[in-house]
Protein backbone atom coordinates (compact mmCIF):
# COMPACT_ATOMS: atom_id res chain seq x y z
CA UNK A 1 0.00 0.00 0.00
CA UNK A 2 1.03 3.69 -0.62
CA UNK A 3 1.90 5.88 2.48
CA UNK A 4 1.28 9.45 1.91
CA UNK A 5 3.73 12.05 3.29
CA UNK A 6 2.52 15.66 3.92
CA UNK A 7 4.85 18.43 4.15
CA UNK A 8 5.89 19.27 7.46
CA UNK A 9 6.50 22.30 8.61
CA UNK A 10 6.67 21.96 12.36
CA UNK A 11 8.66 18.53 14.32
CA UNK A 12 8.06 18.53 17.83
CA UNK A 13 7.25 15.92 20.78
CA UNK A 14 8.90 12.89 22.63
CA UNK A 15 8.45 9.18 21.23
CA UNK A 16 8.40 5.72 22.20
CA UNK A 17 10.74 4.11 20.34
CA UNK A 18 10.65 0.46 19.15
CA UNK A 19 12.59 -1.44 20.86
CA UNK A 20 16.12 -3.01 19.89
CA UNK A 21 15.58 -5.42 17.32
CA UNK A 22 19.06 -6.41 17.57
CA UNK A 23 19.07 -7.11 21.09
CA UNK A 24 15.72 -8.10 21.15
CA UNK A 25 16.67 -11.39 18.72
CA UNK A 26 19.68 -12.27 21.17
CA UNK A 27 17.13 -11.79 24.16
CA UNK A 28 15.23 -14.64 22.90
CA UNK A 29 17.65 -16.66 21.24
CA UNK A 30 20.34 -16.70 24.63
CA UNK A 31 16.90 -17.06 26.73
CA UNK A 32 16.22 -20.03 24.95
CA UNK A 33 19.89 -21.96 25.67
CA UNK A 34 20.11 -20.44 29.21
CA UNK A 35 19.19 -23.72 31.59
CA UNK A 36 15.93 -21.51 33.25
CA UNK A 37 13.29 -18.75 32.88
CA UNK A 38 14.09 -15.34 31.57
CA UNK A 39 11.93 -12.51 31.54
CA UNK A 40 12.58 -10.54 29.07
CA UNK A 41 10.58 -6.57 28.80
CA UNK A 42 10.40 -3.94 26.38
CA UNK A 43 10.52 -7.01 23.58
CA UNK A 44 10.72 -5.60 20.14
CA UNK A 45 7.21 -5.33 18.93
CA UNK A 46 8.74 -5.65 15.41
CA UNK A 47 8.20 -8.46 12.61
CA UNK A 48 11.67 -9.67 12.41
CA UNK A 49 12.31 -10.37 16.61
CA UNK A 50 8.82 -12.17 16.44
CA UNK A 51 10.18 -14.25 13.48
CA UNK A 52 12.88 -15.16 15.75
CA UNK A 53 10.17 -16.07 18.68
CA UNK A 54 8.49 -18.23 16.20
CA UNK A 55 11.46 -20.53 15.38
CA UNK A 56 12.36 -21.23 18.55
CA UNK A 57 8.58 -21.98 19.63
CA UNK A 58 9.51 -24.31 16.90
CA UNK A 59 12.87 -25.77 18.36
CA UNK A 60 10.22 -26.44 21.34
CA UNK A 61 11.10 -23.75 23.71
CA UNK A 62 8.17 -22.47 25.51
CA UNK A 63 7.79 -18.58 25.46
CA UNK A 64 4.95 -16.85 26.75
CA UNK A 65 3.79 -13.35 25.84
CA UNK A 66 1.70 -12.16 28.98
CA UNK A 67 1.30 -8.55 27.38
CA UNK A 68 2.91 -5.02 27.87
CA UNK A 69 6.10 -6.63 25.48
CA UNK A 70 7.14 -8.82 27.82
CA UNK A 71 8.43 -12.66 26.60
CA UNK A 72 8.96 -15.31 29.26
CA UNK A 73 11.59 -17.68 27.75
CA UNK A 74 11.35 -21.12 29.35
CA UNK A 75 15.30 -21.95 28.85
CA UNK A 76 15.96 -25.77 28.12
CA UNK A 77 19.51 -25.34 27.88
CA UNK A 78 22.53 -25.56 25.12
CA UNK A 79 21.50 -29.16 24.79
CA UNK A 80 17.85 -29.00 25.18
CA UNK A 81 16.83 -27.69 21.79
CA UNK A 82 14.18 -30.37 19.90
CA UNK A 83 14.28 -31.10 15.86
CA UNK A 84 11.73 -29.17 14.43
CA UNK A 85 8.60 -31.08 12.85
CA UNK A 86 8.93 -27.93 10.61
CA UNK A 87 10.43 -25.18 8.41
CA UNK A 88 12.39 -22.51 10.63
CA UNK A 89 10.27 -19.74 8.99
CA UNK A 90 13.05 -16.62 9.03
CA UNK A 91 10.61 -14.17 7.29
CA UNK A 92 12.90 -10.78 5.87
CA UNK A 93 14.95 -11.44 8.97
CA UNK A 94 18.84 -11.40 8.34
CA UNK A 95 19.34 -11.80 12.05
CA UNK A 96 17.13 -14.98 12.44
CA UNK A 97 18.71 -16.72 9.47
CA UNK A 98 22.39 -15.96 10.58
CA UNK A 99 22.64 -16.45 13.95
CA UNK A 100 19.68 -18.77 14.34
CA UNK A 101 22.33 -21.00 12.12
CA UNK A 102 24.79 -21.05 14.11
CA UNK A 103 22.60 -22.36 17.19
CA UNK A 104 21.35 -25.23 14.99
CA UNK A 105 24.68 -26.03 13.50
CA UNK A 106 26.40 -25.76 17.03
CA UNK A 107 23.67 -28.30 18.72
CA UNK A 108 22.99 -30.62 16.65
CA UNK A 109 19.44 -30.57 15.77
CA UNK A 110 18.53 -30.99 12.17
CA UNK A 111 16.61 -27.95 10.87
CA UNK A 112 15.24 -26.30 7.32
CA UNK A 113 15.36 -22.38 7.53
CA UNK A 114 13.74 -20.29 5.06
CA UNK A 115 12.49 -17.01 4.29
CA UNK A 116 11.22 -14.67 2.44
CA UNK A 117 11.53 -13.43 -1.03
CA UNK A 118 14.60 -10.84 0.12
CA UNK A 119 15.69 -12.97 2.44
CA UNK A 120 16.28 -15.86 0.14
CA UNK A 121 18.42 -13.94 -2.11
CA UNK A 122 20.96 -12.49 0.71
CA UNK A 123 23.98 -14.74 0.20
CA UNK A 124 24.25 -17.24 3.17
CA UNK A 125 27.83 -18.12 1.80
CA UNK A 126 29.62 -15.82 4.86
CA UNK A 127 27.90 -18.29 7.86
CA UNK A 128 27.89 -21.34 4.87
CA UNK A 129 31.68 -21.39 4.90
CA UNK A 130 32.92 -20.91 8.60
CA UNK A 131 29.69 -23.34 9.91
CA UNK A 132 30.85 -25.88 7.62
CA UNK A 133 34.58 -25.78 8.96
CA UNK A 134 33.19 -26.26 12.12
CA UNK A 135 31.35 -29.50 11.37
CA UNK A 136 28.10 -28.52 9.84
CA UNK A 137 26.13 -30.26 6.75
CA UNK A 138 24.66 -27.67 4.98
CA UNK A 139 22.36 -27.38 1.63
CA UNK A 140 21.34 -24.57 0.23
CA UNK A 141 20.02 -23.42 -3.08
CA UNK A 142 22.50 -22.67 -5.83
CA UNK A 143 24.84 -23.25 -2.88
CA UNK A 144 24.40 -19.96 -1.15
CA UNK A 145 21.02 -18.82 -0.86
CA UNK A 146 18.09 -20.19 1.59
CA UNK A 147 16.19 -22.24 2.25
CA UNK A 148 19.39 -23.89 3.92
CA UNK A 149 18.88 -27.20 5.54
CA UNK A 150 21.23 -27.46 8.72
CA UNK A 151 22.76 -30.87 10.03
CA UNK A 152 25.87 -32.26 11.85
CA UNK A 153 28.04 -35.34 12.52
CA UNK A 154 30.63 -35.67 14.76
CA UNK A 155 31.15 -32.92 17.62
CA UNK A 156 31.76 -28.98 16.63
CA UNK A 157 35.30 -28.21 15.53
CA UNK A 158 36.80 -25.46 17.08
CA UNK A 159 37.55 -22.84 14.44
CA UNK A 160 40.01 -19.71 14.21
CA UNK A 161 38.31 -17.39 12.67
CA UNK A 162 39.71 -13.80 11.07
CA UNK A 163 36.51 -12.16 10.18
CA UNK A 164 36.53 -11.71 6.15
CA UNK A 165 33.58 -9.02 6.65
CA UNK A 166 33.12 -6.43 9.47
CA UNK A 167 29.78 -8.33 10.01
CA UNK A 168 28.00 -8.47 13.36
CA UNK A 169 25.96 -11.72 12.27
CA UNK A 170 28.38 -13.37 10.83
CA UNK A 171 30.69 -13.21 13.76
CA UNK A 172 27.62 -13.48 16.80
CA UNK A 173 26.74 -16.96 13.65
CA UNK A 174 30.24 -18.63 14.61
CA UNK A 175 30.62 -17.51 18.21
CA UNK A 176 27.02 -19.58 18.57
CA UNK A 177 28.34 -22.44 17.57
CA UNK A 178 31.36 -22.52 19.29
CA UNK A 179 29.43 -22.22 22.12
CA UNK A 180 28.85 -26.12 21.72
CA UNK A 181 32.01 -27.06 20.93
CA UNK A 182 34.53 -28.90 23.60
CA UNK A 183 37.71 -26.44 22.68
CA UNK A 184 37.01 -22.57 21.86
CA UNK A 185 36.54 -20.93 18.76
CA UNK A 186 38.23 -17.35 18.24
CA UNK A 187 36.75 -14.84 16.42
CA UNK A 188 39.18 -12.18 15.19
CA UNK A 189 37.41 -9.38 14.65
CA UNK A 190 39.68 -6.03 13.11
CA UNK A 191 36.75 -3.51 12.50
CA UNK A 192 34.47 -3.45 15.08
CA UNK A 193 30.47 -4.25 14.57
CA UNK A 194 27.94 -4.18 17.07
CA UNK A 195 28.94 -6.15 20.37
CA UNK A 196 25.47 -7.61 21.81
CA UNK A 197 26.39 -10.70 21.65
CA UNK A 198 29.70 -10.91 23.21
CA UNK A 199 28.51 -8.23 26.01
CA UNK A 200 24.77 -10.40 26.96
CA UNK A 201 26.87 -13.83 26.91
CA UNK A 202 29.80 -12.37 28.95
CA UNK A 203 32.36 -13.97 26.44
CA UNK A 204 36.28 -13.43 26.80
CA UNK A 205 37.56 -11.23 24.92
CA UNK A 206 40.90 -10.48 24.56
CA UNK A 207 42.61 -6.69 22.96
CA UNK A 208 45.73 -6.77 21.46
CA UNK A 209 47.48 -4.79 18.24
CA UNK A 210 43.81 -2.98 17.21
CA UNK A 211 42.03 -6.46 16.97
CA UNK A 212 39.51 -8.36 19.59
CA UNK A 213 40.02 -12.14 20.09
CA UNK A 214 36.58 -13.54 21.17
CA UNK A 215 36.07 -17.05 21.92
CA UNK A 216 33.44 -18.87 23.03
CA UNK A 217 32.80 -22.90 24.24
CA UNK A 218 30.89 -24.80 26.46
CA UNK A 219 32.62 -23.61 29.39
CA UNK A 220 30.70 -20.67 28.98
CA UNK A 221 28.44 -20.14 31.14
CA UNK A 222 24.47 -19.38 29.39
CA UNK A 223 23.18 -16.21 31.45
CA UNK A 224 19.66 -15.58 32.27
CA UNK A 225 18.01 -12.69 29.65
CA UNK A 226 16.29 -10.90 32.21
CA UNK A 227 16.25 -7.34 31.23
CA UNK A 228 14.67 -4.39 29.57
CA UNK A 229 15.74 -4.19 26.10
CA UNK A 230 16.86 -0.13 25.48
CA UNK A 231 14.87 1.48 23.22
CA UNK A 232 16.42 1.05 18.84
CA UNK A 233 19.22 3.70 17.98
CA UNK A 234 18.22 2.76 14.75
CA UNK A 235 14.82 3.83 14.89
CA UNK A 236 16.09 7.08 16.67
CA UNK A 237 18.33 7.91 14.21
CA UNK A 238 15.02 8.59 11.38
CA UNK A 239 14.24 11.47 13.94
CA UNK A 240 17.71 12.48 14.66
CA UNK A 241 17.80 13.52 11.23
CA UNK A 242 14.36 14.42 10.68
CA UNK A 243 15.34 17.33 13.55
CA UNK A 244 18.16 17.89 12.29
CA UNK A 245 17.38 19.05 8.74
CA UNK A 246 13.69 20.96 9.50
CA UNK A 247 13.37 24.13 10.47
CA UNK A 248 11.08 24.29 13.45
CA UNK A 249 12.03 21.05 15.22
CA UNK A 250 12.53 19.58 18.77
CA UNK A 251 12.23 15.97 19.30
CA UNK A 252 13.22 13.96 22.54
CA UNK A 253 13.79 10.10 22.16
CA UNK A 254 13.92 8.42 26.28
CA UNK A 255 15.85 5.48 27.30
CA UNK A 256 17.87 4.65 23.76
CA UNK A 257 20.67 2.31 23.68
CA UNK A 258 24.02 3.78 23.09
CA UNK A 259 25.95 1.13 22.77
CA UNK A 260 29.52 2.57 21.42
CA UNK A 261 29.25 0.15 18.63
CA UNK A 262 26.11 1.20 17.70
CA UNK A 263 26.24 5.23 17.73
CA UNK A 264 28.28 6.02 15.00
CA UNK A 265 25.58 8.38 13.17
CA UNK A 266 25.60 10.28 16.48
CA UNK A 267 29.15 10.83 16.43
CA UNK A 268 28.24 11.56 12.09
CA UNK A 269 25.27 13.90 12.83
CA UNK A 270 27.66 15.69 15.69
CA UNK A 271 30.75 16.26 13.50
CA UNK A 272 28.16 17.72 10.58
CA UNK A 273 26.79 19.98 14.19
CA UNK A 274 24.05 19.18 14.60
CA UNK A 275 22.47 20.16 17.75
CA UNK A 276 21.94 17.11 19.54
CA UNK A 277 22.06 16.47 23.48
CA UNK A 278 22.03 13.42 25.92
CA UNK A 279 21.12 12.84 29.19
CA UNK A 280 20.20 10.84 31.89
CA UNK A 281 23.22 8.04 30.69
CA UNK A 282 22.70 4.88 32.70
CA UNK A 283 22.96 1.19 31.92
CA UNK A 284 19.81 -1.40 31.17
CA UNK A 285 21.81 -5.03 32.26
CA UNK A 286 24.80 -4.91 30.24
CA UNK A 287 23.61 -1.62 27.56
CA UNK A 288 24.11 1.78 28.49
CA UNK A 289 21.24 3.90 27.60
CA UNK A 290 19.86 7.60 27.79
CA UNK A 291 17.84 10.11 26.63
CA UNK A 292 18.36 12.06 23.26
CA UNK A 293 17.65 15.57 21.65
CA UNK A 294 17.78 16.86 18.57
CA UNK A 295 16.76 20.44 17.48
CA UNK A 296 16.95 22.05 14.01
CA UNK A 297 20.50 22.19 12.87
CA UNK A 298 22.62 23.83 10.16
CA UNK A 299 24.61 21.23 8.87
CA UNK A 300 27.86 20.80 7.32
CA UNK A 301 28.90 17.39 4.94
CA UNK A 302 30.81 14.97 6.13
CA UNK A 303 32.80 11.86 4.97
CA UNK A 304 31.70 8.55 6.47
CA UNK A 305 34.28 6.10 5.32
CA UNK A 306 35.30 2.27 5.83
CA UNK A 307 36.07 1.86 9.48
CA UNK A 308 33.14 3.16 10.66
CA UNK A 309 30.63 1.45 8.32
CA UNK A 310 29.95 -1.20 10.39
CA UNK A 311 29.23 1.32 13.51
CA UNK A 312 26.32 3.00 11.54
CA UNK A 313 25.52 0.26 8.89
CA UNK A 314 21.42 -0.02 8.98
CA UNK A 315 21.70 4.09 9.63
CA UNK A 316 23.58 5.36 6.30
CA UNK A 317 20.64 5.47 4.43
CA UNK A 318 19.11 8.06 6.56
CA UNK A 319 22.64 9.69 6.97
CA UNK A 320 22.43 10.39 3.21
CA UNK A 321 19.01 11.90 3.24
CA UNK A 322 20.92 14.51 6.11
CA UNK A 323 24.07 15.46 3.42
CA UNK A 324 21.40 16.49 1.33
CA UNK A 325 20.59 19.79 3.45
CA UNK A 326 24.23 20.39 3.79
CA UNK A 327 26.44 23.22 2.25
CA UNK A 328 29.16 20.94 0.02
CA UNK A 329 29.72 17.97 -1.28
CA UNK A 330 29.40 14.23 1.20
CA UNK A 331 30.80 10.77 0.81
CA UNK A 332 30.06 7.54 1.64
CA UNK A 333 32.81 4.79 0.75
CA UNK A 334 33.52 1.13 2.23
CA UNK A 335 29.92 0.82 1.99
CA UNK A 336 29.52 -1.95 -0.68
CA UNK A 337 28.20 -4.26 1.89
CA UNK A 338 24.57 -1.87 1.79
CA UNK A 339 24.15 -3.86 -1.19
CA UNK A 340 23.53 -7.13 0.28
CA UNK A 341 20.95 -5.48 2.93
CA UNK A 342 17.05 -6.05 2.69
CA UNK A 343 17.43 -4.46 -0.92
CA UNK A 344 20.28 -2.99 -2.49
CA UNK A 345 20.42 0.04 -0.64
CA UNK A 346 22.61 1.97 -2.47
CA UNK A 347 20.55 1.44 -5.80
CA UNK A 348 17.90 2.46 -3.93
CA UNK A 349 18.78 5.34 -2.45
CA UNK A 350 19.98 6.12 -5.71
CA UNK A 351 16.73 6.15 -7.32
CA UNK A 352 15.32 7.77 -4.64
CA UNK A 353 17.79 10.89 -5.05
CA UNK A 354 17.13 11.10 -8.35
CA UNK A 355 13.37 11.30 -7.92
CA UNK A 356 14.05 14.07 -5.40
CA UNK A 357 16.18 15.85 -8.29
CA UNK A 358 19.33 15.61 -5.86
CA UNK A 359 22.92 16.23 -7.13
CA UNK A 360 24.78 12.69 -6.41
CA UNK A 361 26.55 10.29 -8.00
CA UNK A 362 26.67 6.35 -7.24
CA UNK A 363 29.62 4.03 -6.88
CA UNK A 364 30.00 0.61 -6.31
CA UNK A 365 30.85 1.33 -2.44
CA UNK A 366 29.23 4.48 -1.94
CA UNK A 367 27.74 7.75 -2.69
CA UNK A 368 28.82 11.30 -3.20
CA UNK A 369 26.03 13.90 -2.20
CA UNK A 370 26.32 17.65 -3.16
CA UNK A 371 23.94 19.03 -1.28
CA UNK A 372 22.16 22.64 -0.58
CA UNK A 373 21.19 24.37 2.83
CA UNK A 374 18.09 24.74 0.76
CA UNK A 375 17.26 22.33 -0.93
CA UNK A 376 13.82 21.32 -1.31
CA UNK A 377 13.44 17.67 -2.99
CA UNK A 378 10.79 17.16 -5.32
CA UNK A 379 7.67 15.52 -4.28
CA UNK A 380 7.05 11.90 -5.80
CA UNK A 381 5.98 8.44 -5.28
CA UNK A 382 9.29 6.98 -3.87
CA UNK A 383 9.67 2.92 -4.30
CA UNK A 384 10.44 1.42 -0.51
CA UNK A 385 11.24 -1.51 -2.64
CA UNK A 386 10.32 -3.36 0.79
CA UNK A 387 12.81 -2.40 2.57
CA UNK A 388 11.88 -0.61 5.98
CA UNK A 389 15.04 1.42 5.98
CA UNK A 390 14.75 2.33 2.93
CA UNK A 391 10.69 3.14 3.28
CA UNK A 392 11.62 5.48 6.54
CA UNK A 393 14.30 7.77 4.85
CA UNK A 394 12.02 8.50 2.12
CA UNK A 395 9.59 9.49 4.26
CA UNK A 396 11.94 11.72 5.99
CA UNK A 397 13.24 13.17 2.72
CA UNK A 398 9.43 13.77 1.46
CA UNK A 399 8.72 15.57 4.51
CA UNK A 400 10.46 18.27 3.61
CA UNK A 401 9.40 18.17 -0.04
CA UNK A 402 6.71 21.63 -0.80
CA UNK A 403 3.60 18.97 -2.03
CA UNK A 404 2.69 15.35 -0.55
CA UNK A 405 4.40 12.44 -1.96
CA UNK A 406 4.23 8.54 -1.27
CA UNK A 407 6.01 5.88 -0.17
CA UNK A 408 5.48 2.52 -2.42
CA UNK A 409 4.51 -0.32 0.17
CA UNK A 410 4.92 1.98 3.43
CA UNK A 411 3.80 -1.20 5.93
CA UNK A 412 7.51 -2.55 5.62
CA UNK A 413 8.25 -0.21 8.49
CA UNK A 414 7.06 -2.75 10.57
CA UNK A 415 9.75 -5.11 10.14
CA UNK A 416 11.17 -3.04 12.52
CA UNK A 417 9.24 -0.20 13.59
CA UNK A 418 5.51 -1.28 13.54
CA UNK A 419 4.27 2.65 15.09
CA UNK A 420 6.77 4.75 12.44
CA UNK A 421 3.42 6.16 10.88
CA UNK A 422 1.93 7.11 13.63
CA UNK A 423 4.79 8.51 14.83
CA UNK A 424 5.32 10.71 12.06
CA UNK A 425 1.59 11.86 12.56
CA UNK A 426 2.10 12.62 16.10
CA UNK A 427 5.42 14.79 15.41
CA UNK A 428 3.87 17.11 12.64
CA UNK A 429 0.80 17.99 14.35
C1 LIG B 1 22.64 -6.92 12.78
C2 LIG B 1 23.83 -6.67 12.18
C3 LIG B 1 23.94 -5.87 10.95
C4 LIG B 1 22.71 -5.04 10.69
C5 LIG B 1 21.44 -5.79 10.90
C6 LIG B 1 21.37 -6.35 12.31
C7 LIG B 1 22.65 -7.75 13.99
O1 LIG B 1 24.17 -6.74 9.87
O2 LIG B 1 22.73 -4.52 9.38
O3 LIG B 1 20.33 -4.92 10.71
O4 LIG B 1 21.66 -7.72 14.76
O5 LIG B 1 23.64 -8.45 14.21
P1 LIG B 1 25.68 -7.20 9.51
O6 LIG B 1 26.32 -7.49 10.78
O7 LIG B 1 25.57 -8.42 8.66
O8 LIG B 1 26.25 -6.03 8.77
Amino acid sequence: MNYEVQPATTLQGKIDLPADKSISHRSAMFAALHNGRSAITNFSEAADPHSTLDCLRRLGITIEEPGDNTVIVEGKGRDGLQTPSKDLDCGNSGTTMRLLSGIIAGSGVSARLTGDESLSARTMKRIIDPLTEMGAIIEAREADYAPLNINREGPVKPLYFPLPIASAQLKSCVLLAGLFGEDPTEVIETLPSRDHTERLLGLSIEEMDNKKVISASREDVIPEQSYRVPNDFSAAAFWLVAGAIHQDAEITLPAVGLNPTRTGALEILKQMDADITVANQQREGAEPIGDITIRSSSLKPVEITEEVVPNCIDEIPILAIAMLFTDGVSRISGAEELRHKETDRLHALAEMLEAAGADFEEFNDGLEIKGHTGFTPKPAVFDSYHDHRIAMSAAVLASMADDPSEIRDGECTAISYPGFWDDLQVLTN
